[in-house]
């Protein structure tokens, strides 16, 4: 087939070769998926300013996400489960973004372990911390990303419980594959990916089955979620975290003007806007449309990063515009991944930079590190997206 030219084109390939419980693992929302729609909807709602006649030669899309140098300021979400879009999968990616001069974020729930990954990779990647309730299985999993040269910890602050995904329950997710009826048809007719996974011993939560205490074997993210993660995280516990690491802190899930100023007086590096790509509050506001209010509220004081809906580096440069140091990508690279493996992500990264690259120029910039809400129209603070009434 010919090869992908959108996000959209690289979710449609990846439907095809993933088996159907974790391509839906992927694409799912909590609920009514309310909060994953509306994270798209708003950042197309959000219209650009064509210039003209405006010198187009020598752009540059670098820039810095705390402190370290990007190719472009995307950086790939921790995601779970992203060793089974593809086998290797969280290798396969990293290696992509190293390649493409690009954060990577690993997830505590990701099948390749942190020492697998800075085994198969040469640049410091970015570690995701969830806290359970074993502090000594967390002091662990810190010490594990320093000393694989992790070199920022983003801890998720709005997973204490888990949204209820309905995609997940239908399909009985579980990893390993359960052998149920269902799910063997579904590993069947997916024959290349079932091959690669075969091919590897990769095939569990590799930072945690044989490392947690009492973890011999963990079936479910949701059981695992239920009975480990602590409800009780508090903001006490971020600054025991801080200190326990002792580097760059991200802090990612806020949402909201009062948790960023709390956010900010951690001493943080940065906060991503974030709803967890709409899988746990639904209900929640889109996360482009909150940005401005959290950049007004503490951009001064700490860089603002966000996530949710960006399939497009038009998506991008309107969260840039809109005061975000950065963005992050999750779906689209695990479509990549589901895709064509390596070759996919990077493929997801390459459309992205190009239509990134594309939208500064025809907006009349040249280095993205100038880019502002006067590339917007209306100046927009983005309102999200009402159901049209009818008229009186
Ligand atoms: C885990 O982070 C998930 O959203 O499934």
């Amino acid at each position: 087939m010919a090869t992908p030219l959108t996000i959209a084109e690289l979710k449609d390939v990846a439907r095809r070769r993933v088996p159907k419980m974790f391509f839906d693992y992927a694409d799912s929302g909590a609920w009514t998926e309310g909060t994953y729609k509306a994270n798209e909807a708003d950042f197309a709602a959000i219209k650009l300013r064509q210039r003209v006649l405006v010198d187009m030669t020598n752009r540059s899309l670098e820039s810095t996400m705390i402190g370290e140098k990007v190719s472009m300021p995307v950086a790939l979400s921790p995601t779970g489960l992203t060793g089974m879009q593809h086998a290797d999968g969280e290798i396969l990616a990293a290696q992509a973004a190293e390649a493409a001069g690009v954060p990577f974020t690993l997830s505590t729930m990701s099948v390749c372990s942190i020492e697998d990954v800075a085994a198969h990779t040469t640049k410091p990647f970015w570690f995701q911390l969830y806290v359970m309730k074993d502090r000594e299985f967390v002091k662990s999993l810190i010490n594990r990303a320093r000393a694989a040269g992790c070199s920022a910890l983003v801890l998720t602050l709005d997973l204490q419980i888990l949204g209820q995904r309905h995609k997940d329950i239908r399909n009985g997710l579980s990893t390993p594959p359960k052998f149920i009826p269902k799910h063997i048809w579904q590993v069947a007719t997916r024959p290349k990916w079932a091959f690669e996974m075969l091919g590897t011993k990769r095939r569990s939560f590799g930072n945690i089955v044989g490392h947690a205490k009492g973890v011999g074997d963990l079936s479910s993210l949701s059981s695992w979620t239920a009975e480990q993660f602590d409800p009780r995280l508090s903001w006490d516990d971020v600054a025991w975290i801080k200190e326990q690491w002792g580097g760059k802190l991200i802090l990612k899930g806020i949402m909201d003007a009062d948790d960023a100023v709390k956010a900010a007086e951690t001493g943080a590096e940065a906060i991503i806007v974030s709803n967890h790509g709409g899988r746990q509050l639904d209900g929640a506001a889109s996360s482009i449309s909150v940005l401005p209010e959290i950049v007004k509220a503490v951009g001064d004081r700490i860089e603002v990063h966000v996530d949710g809906g960006i399939r497009s580096g038009q998506d991008v440069l309107k969260a840039l515009c809109l005061g975000a140091q950065g963005t992050y990508i999750g779906r689209p690279f695990l479509y990549g991944l589901g895709a064509y493996g390596k070759r996919g992500v990077t493929m997801a990264l390459d459309i992205i930079r190009n239509e990134l690259d594309v939208t500064m120029a025809l907006c009349g910039k040249r280095d993205i590190r100038d880019v502002g809400p006067e590339l917007l129209h209306h100046r927009l603070p983005v309102v999200a997206t009402e159901p049209a009434r009818p008229s009186q």
